[in-house]
């Protein structure tokens, strides 16, 4: 049984509002790679999930965090926070302002509320379980309605080892770069899915997420009347890093077409 979500939104916001507060003007100078040279992290990654984790803890104290930047915080029971400080980290170092906050409240395994800040653009997303998911101005939003996917808007994302893993995204990249109507890469995930909840993206797919990247944007998705599920077209399960969203329409066509993308021999 999961609880109400009317709360945890209400935190959720506070959070991604103080953090949105802190970046909004910044463009980095102390840009540094995780040991991977495309894998980049900012002081600011780390500034904006310490006061993330500030509002979450005065707000819903004890509840645990689990943040790109800090790892996994103590404390026990039914609920967690999701946290990405900043989503589209590689974005944010060359002062491309297609970035978010993401910040979501999981509760007996399920994503009950969720919020998706990108401050440099404007742009607001949020949600709650049962609730609908809104703007910043209490918009509700909608997928788009088109149903087929030689007309339809894609995106995705592809994983810092993708230079050397096998399952780099690639083969699926040229194939929907011939069967969609539209590809496009935008380098952050919560954006992506939000992007597809107001209609504006018709779908996307990625695999190799980590819990934090899709957790609020998928909540997002689904609450706005649209659909995601993992790479088969089963349950999305945000600790297994697969994701397939779409506006409903192309789901089902998406989904076969990923399965049938044709892998070159390593
Ligand atoms: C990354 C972005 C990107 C996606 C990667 C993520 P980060 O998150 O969401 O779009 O393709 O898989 O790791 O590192 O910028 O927080
Ligand atoms: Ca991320
Ligand atoms: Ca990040």
């Amino acid at each position: 049984m999961t609880g109400d979500a009317t709360e945890p939104l209400e935190t959720a916001r506070a959070a991604a509002r103080a953090a949105a507060e802190l970046l909004r003007d910044v463009r980095p100078h102390d840009v540094r790679h995780k040991g991977n040279p495309r894998d980049l992290v900012t002081e600011w990654d780390l500034r904006s999930e310490e006061v993330i984790r500030r509002v979450l803890a005065e707000r819903a104290p004890g509840v645990p965090v689990l943040g790109e930047e800090g790892g996994q915080g103590a404390g026990a029971g039914a609920q967690r926070w999701l946290v990405d400080p900043i989503d589209g980290t590689v974005n944010f170092a060359h002062g491309l302002p297609i970035w978010a906050v993401s910040i979501a409240l999981e509760d007996a395994g399920q994503i009950i509320a969720g919020v998706v800040a990108a401050p440099q653009l404007g742009w607001w997303f949020e949600a709650a379980a049962g609730r609908g998911a809104h703007d910043g101005l209490g918009a509700v939003l909608r997928p788009s309605a088109i149903a087929a996917l030689d007309q339809a808007m894609l995106t995705t994302g592809f994983p810092y080892d993708r230079a050397t893993r096998p399952d780099n995204n690639f083969a699926e990249w040229e194939h929907f770069q011939r069967r969609a109507g539209a590809c496009r890469r935008l380098g952050a995930a919560s954006i992506d899915l939000c992007l597809v909840a107001c209609g504006k993206l018709d779908g996307y797919w990625e695999r190799h997420l980590k819990p934090w990247d899709a957790a609020a944007g998928a909540l997002i998705v689904a609450e706005a009347g649209g659909i995601v599920t993992n790479w088969t077209g089963g349950r999305f399960d945000v600790h297994e890093g697969a994701v397939v969203a779409t506006n409903g329409a192309i789901h089902e066509e998406l989904v076969a077409e990923l399965a049938r993308v044709h892998h070159p021999a390593p």
